[in-house]
């Protein structure tokens, strides 16, 4: 069964193809490179295109004709989101909107969709359940909150069923190591405080060491990469089987300070060169999961996502690049 795998070229979704292919299904990748790899898809076809050019979109449903699709593409970086809204608008919601209606011209009703622990905002309460209130603080949120607004339209109209996967931290490397996180700029925690580590980076940035924790630290929830794919293969499978439209949570249910993340990378590698700057006062001290809707609903329980084992497998993949 084809799959379409948007932003399959990226990180998460380059384990996500791994494991589909491993399932049963044959992905095929849409992705316009704008932060994937050609290197990463090797589990079937890539198309290079863009979201927002529906007949790129369309030549890519006519000749794989995908039972379902998978939507990562987003541009990701949250501070940048709050500089450049436009970009953020444009790529994650007008983006989306290009793919779902390309959905409709080809009939294919079944979407899993890549969301984020962002449309959250400041939890009201730790660990945050998907009954909490959607609230997002900065744009990209908003922009995966926008998208997962236009899905829950798009049931109505078209019977559009999906699934929203709200993604806590996600970390780690395939064990394979054929795969592993490579954005360009890295904007994310673990891969910057072991680039330090291993001298590939010249510093890590710690943004405060005065956030309402027990070490100062902020509280954040990983998720192990592979566990996130397995994720989506029961997403679609709850699809496929007839489910119509949820959201869910996946992390891995814990929470670890910064303090706690890198004295793992410093027994793995060695000390970590860091410099303290200004805390943004908007960060939520402690975000984590709760993970057991997942848990119930897709039968799904993260078996990678122990920090050791999350730190093992990045440290690995960083020191081959
Ligand atoms: N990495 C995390 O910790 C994390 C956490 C929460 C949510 N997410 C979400 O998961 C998804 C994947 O994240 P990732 O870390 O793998 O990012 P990534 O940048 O590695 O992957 C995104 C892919 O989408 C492609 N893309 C972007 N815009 C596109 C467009 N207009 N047309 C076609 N392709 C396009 C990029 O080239 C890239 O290959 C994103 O939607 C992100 O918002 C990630």
């Amino acid at each position: 069964m084809n799959i379409l795998v948007v932003g399959g070229a990226g990180y998460i979704g380059s384990h996500i193809c791994k494991a589909l292919k491993e399932a049963g299904f044959f992905p095929i990748v849409f992705d316009n490179l704008s932060n994937g790899h050609s290197w990463a898809v090797k589990w079937g076809p890539m198309i290079q295109g863009d979201l927002a050019d529906p007949a790129a979109l369309d030549k890519a449903f006519k000749t794989y004709q995908p039972q379902g699709v998978i939507h990562l593409a987003s541009s990701i970086d949250c501070r940048e989101s709050m500089l450049k809204p436009d970009k953020y608008f444009q790529n994650n919601v007008e983006g989306t909107r290009y793919l779902l209606e390309a959905m409709v011209r080809h009939q294919v009703h079944q979407i899993v969709f890549s969301s984020t622990a962002a449309v959250y905002g400041h939890p009201h309460q730790t660990p945050i359940s998907e009954d909490q209130p959607c609230q997002p603080i900065n744009v990209y949120g908003k922009t995966k909150w926008l998208a997962e607004e236009m899905l829950e339209d798009y049931f109505a109209a078209h019977q559009l069923r999906s699934v929203c996967l709200r993604y806590f931290n996600a970390a780690g490397a395939d064990e394979s190591g054929q795969i592993g996180e490579a954005h360009t700029p890295e904007t994310h925690l673990i891969p910057l405080a072991i680039l330090a580590a291993l001298g590939k980076n010249s510093s890590f940035k710690v943004f405060g060491t005065d956030h309402p924790t027990a070490d100062g630290t902020p509280i954040r929830d990983f998720v192990h990469v592979s566990d996130l794919a397995e994720a989506h293969v029961l997403a679609l499978r709850w699809l496929l089987n007839g489910g119509t439209k949820i959201a869910l949570n996946l992390g891995s249910g814990k929470g670890y300070s910064l303090r706690e993340v890198l004295a793992v990378i410093e027994e793995k590698i060695g000390p970590v060169p860091y410099e303290v700057i200004e805390r943004n006062p908007s960060d939520p001290p402690v975000l984590v999961a709760d993970i057991s809707a997942a848990n119930k609903i897709l039968n799904w329980t993260p078996r990678k996502s122990d920090l050791a084992t999350i730190i093992s497998s990045a440290v690995e993949w960083h020191r081959k690049q």
